[in-house]
């Protein structure tokens, strides 16, 4: 019987059936383990289960020497060296697609959120300080016929861009390849230059894989192009978004606000975040419903069922 590890806890269903098909060890305690201690516990390993935030580096990947699948529940698969995994012949997997409409859910609450200053409304309430309705307290801004920006106009860009029709709004987006006529008909969605996305947004939202190329692709040039009405919504990953850059333009009142649920170097998120008044932040909870945690576990359960058992998975990782 192959022998696997499941990284992160994972609902007992899961375990259920990887028991029925494997040796498991599962870290269902949910410790945090360092890349040493993840190495130590994939050693003797055919397969895992990980997650988006396990350090599978290279060092890690290259002392699991009889590991040969390795399937995150995750769409994101930053956290693993490819390249290691190639020179090792590991097939390495993820979870598309079963988190779009969940991920698109939340960028919307937190674009919602942010714009009608939900969040410090309720706290305001709840410390007791609300004596008398007031004409003009708590104004926000409009979400209905406001202009959405999307950068990368992938799965979960047209999950959010076809939940803005119900709001009227003008969708704009940006892809290194524009998408066909017939998808932009769809999310009612038109294509423009970088530079016209962030200067029309009122929404601006990055949606696109992180990876070396877009590292701070939305810096200090690209914030500098907005119009101080705008707002940033962040569901994408840390490192897209040049959090230095984006605390010095919430400081100076230069974008109306941000909705972050990724940093850079989560959790220990920058400090000066928590100093801020126009920014909402939520711990990486994109695709954070049972419903769907339970369908990544599963499709993950499929690929290494799939990749131990010679077969080919379902959603592999293609490098
Ligand atoms: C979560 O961040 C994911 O990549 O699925």
């Amino acid at each position: 019987m192959h022998k696997i590890l499941v990284t992160r806890r994972v609902f007992d269903e899961v375990l259920e059936r990887l028991g029925r098909h494997f040796a498991v060890e599962a870290n269902q305690e949910d410790r945090i383990w360092t890349a040493e201690e993840l190495a130590q516990h994939l050693a003797d390993k055919d397969g895992a289960l990980s997650s988006a935030v396990d350090p599978l580096d290279a060092s890690v990947i290259e002392r699991a020497s009889r590991l040969r699948a390795l399937c995150t529940i995750a769409v994101g698969y930053n956290n693993i060296d490819l390249a290691a995994c190639k020179r090792a012949g590991i097939v390495v997997t993820n979870t598309p697609e079963v988190l779009d409409e969940t991920t698109a859910d939340l960028a919307f609450a937190l674009l919602l959120a942010s714009a009608r200053a939900i969040v410090p409304a309720e706290r305001w309430l709840r410390e007791g300080r609300w004596r008398a309705w007031k004409f003009d307290a708590w104004l926000g801004a409009d979400v209905h016929h406001a202009t959405l920006s999307i950068l990368g106009m992938g799965r979960i860009g047209q999950a959010i861009a076809r939940r803005a029709a119900g709001f009227s709004m003008r969708v704009l987006y940006h892809n290194r390849n524009r998408c066909d006529a017939a998808l932009e008909r769809r999310c009612n969605a038109t294509w423009v230059e970088r530079e016209t996305l962030f200067a029309e947004a009122d929404f601006l939202l990055p949606m696109l894989p992180y990876s070396a190329a877009v590292h701070h692709i939305i810096g200090a040039p690209e914030l500098a192009l907005l119009k101080p009405t705008a707002r940033l919504v962040n569901v994408a990953r840390g490192g897209i978004v040049d959090d230095a850059a984006l605390i010095a333009a919430l400081q100076e009142r230069r974008i109306a606000g941000a909705a972050l649920d990724v940093f850079e170097n989560e959790p220990a998120l920058d400090p000066r975040f928590l100093a801020l008044d126009n920014v909402l932040l939520t711990p990486h909870i994109g695709s954070a419903s049972q419903a769907t945690r339970l369908k990544m576990a599963m499709l993950a359960v499929d690929n290494l069922i799939a990749v131990l058992g010679g077969q080919a998975p379902p959603s592999p990782v293609r490098f």
